[in-house]
């Protein structure tokens, strides 16, 4: 299709990841990104960025839902192999789930059988950490450091005549018109643009510390994280439901430190680098639909929303943003059943 104009609304990790799949798609297409944040302004840059679904996660079904997260794995694992991988951000990783209370919350379906590694770690492995871990598991998987890989994705998508304006939408109808179709990926934007109730914040903190000698991540529980990322090791946790809270909390930092020393005490020693904070936007179901939006001026907008990912977008922003773009191709052919 020649001459057909596409906007898509953000630059976090759904909306840079959607581009490129558009340029893919639509070799001819004039592709225009819009967006207010970029880079390390986003939520995207705060995610420890592990591959690991939640077994919670949910797209419309569950067949849906499985092809999204193997279409995502499949990507990230194809980039994983090539020679621009260490320049993408993507890395193989492997590490462990502990936990004392319950089994299944080391256990993965989404993962098992996916992952080219998921077993039941041994009574020799529960005994790494301190702790009273009673079950685990250890696996391979793959993991994506947003700040690397988002100025990665940006110059991919320049370099293909993409284009980027800085900017920030207030209402659709300053779309109307200049669009064939808008891709909206506007994470946690999305509340105002679109005035979705559903959409809800879960506030997370991190911490970046040094310690190059870990080099396994670790899970155990109330969202305790040690995980290895480019140039730093990501300490976390916390899931706060409706907290806005852009600011370090000091009392959470601390709870963290003290979460991750107490499964890997050689964190002792490990000097702080730096902290973020994002409010991973949630909702219950995903959503990734076609629209047709009237604006306030009577003309049509066509719209395919890809938002509310929640504490996943890293992880499944591959698999949900190629089926955004078959909803994109749909509404183009005409054939939109709405
Ligand atoms: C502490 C923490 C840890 C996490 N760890 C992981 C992890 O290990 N694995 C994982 O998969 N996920 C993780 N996540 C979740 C992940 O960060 C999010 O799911 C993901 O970043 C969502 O990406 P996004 O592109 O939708 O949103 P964002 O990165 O927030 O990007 C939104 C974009 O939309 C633009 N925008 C919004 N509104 C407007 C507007 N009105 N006008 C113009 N532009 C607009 C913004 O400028 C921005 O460019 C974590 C999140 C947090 C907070
Ligand atoms: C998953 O869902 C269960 C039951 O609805 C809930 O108790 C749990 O907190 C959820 N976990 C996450 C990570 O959201
Ligand atoms: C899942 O949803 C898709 C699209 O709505 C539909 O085609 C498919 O039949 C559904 N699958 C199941 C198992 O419900
Ligand atoms: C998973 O994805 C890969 C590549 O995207 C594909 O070849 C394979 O058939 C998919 N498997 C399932 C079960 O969907
Ligand atoms: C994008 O999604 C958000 C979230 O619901 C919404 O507020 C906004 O109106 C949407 N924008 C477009 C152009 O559809």
């Amino acid at each position: 299709m020649t001459d057909v104009n596409i906007a898509v609304l953000g630059a976090g990790v759904v909306g840079l990841t959607t581009a490129l799949e558009l340029q893919t798609q639509f070799r001819n297409a004039r592709i225009t990104i819009l967006a207010d944040k970029f880079k390390e302004d986003t939520t995207s840059f705060v995610a420890a960025g592990l591959f690991r679904p939640s077994p919670n996660f949910s797209g419309p079904n569950e067949t849906i839902t499985r092809k999204w997260i193997n279409n995502s794995y499949h990507h990230w694992d194809t980039i994983r192999r090539t020679a621009e991988a260490s320049l993408a951000g993507v890395t193989e990783i492997s590490g462990y789930m502990f936990s004392s209370v319950s089994p299944s919350t080391v256990r993965n379906p989404y993962l098992e059988g996916l992952l080219p590694l998921y077993r039941t770690a041994t009574k020799e492995e529960l005994n790494l950490c301190p702790g009273d871990w009673k079950y685990g598991s250890f696996l391979t998987t793959v993991l994506i450091d947003c700040g690397v890989y988002l100025p990665w994705a940006t110059n991919k998508y320049l370099a293909t005549n993409g284009k980027i304006v800085p900017q920030t939408i207030n209402t659709f109808t300053e779309l109307t018109g200049k669009y064939d179709v808008v891709v909206n990926c506007t994470g946690f934007g999305a509340k105002y643009l679109c005035n979705d109730k559903k959409l809800v914040p879960i506030r997370g903190q991190v911490l970046k510390v040094h310690a190059p000698w870990v080099k396994t991540f670790f899970y155990g529980e109330y969202d305790t994280y040690i995980i290895p990322s480019f140039g730093a090791v990501t300490l976390g946790g916390c899931r706060q439901y409706e907290s806005y809270n852009l600011n370090p909390c000091k009392y959470d930092a601390l709870a963290i430190r003290e979460r991750c020393e107490a499964m890997l005490p050689s964190l002792k020693s490990a000097p702080l680098v730096g902290q973020r904070i994002g409010l991973r936007p949630h909702r219950d179901v995903v959503r990734i639909e076609k629209e047709v939006i009237t604006t306030e001026n009577g003309r049509n907008l066509k719209v395919v929303h890809n938002y509310g990912h929640g504490g996943y977008g890293v992880t499944t922003a591959p698999g949900t943003s190629k089926y955004a773009v078959e909803l994109v191709k749909e509404m183009l052919m005409g054939n939109s059943k709405l």
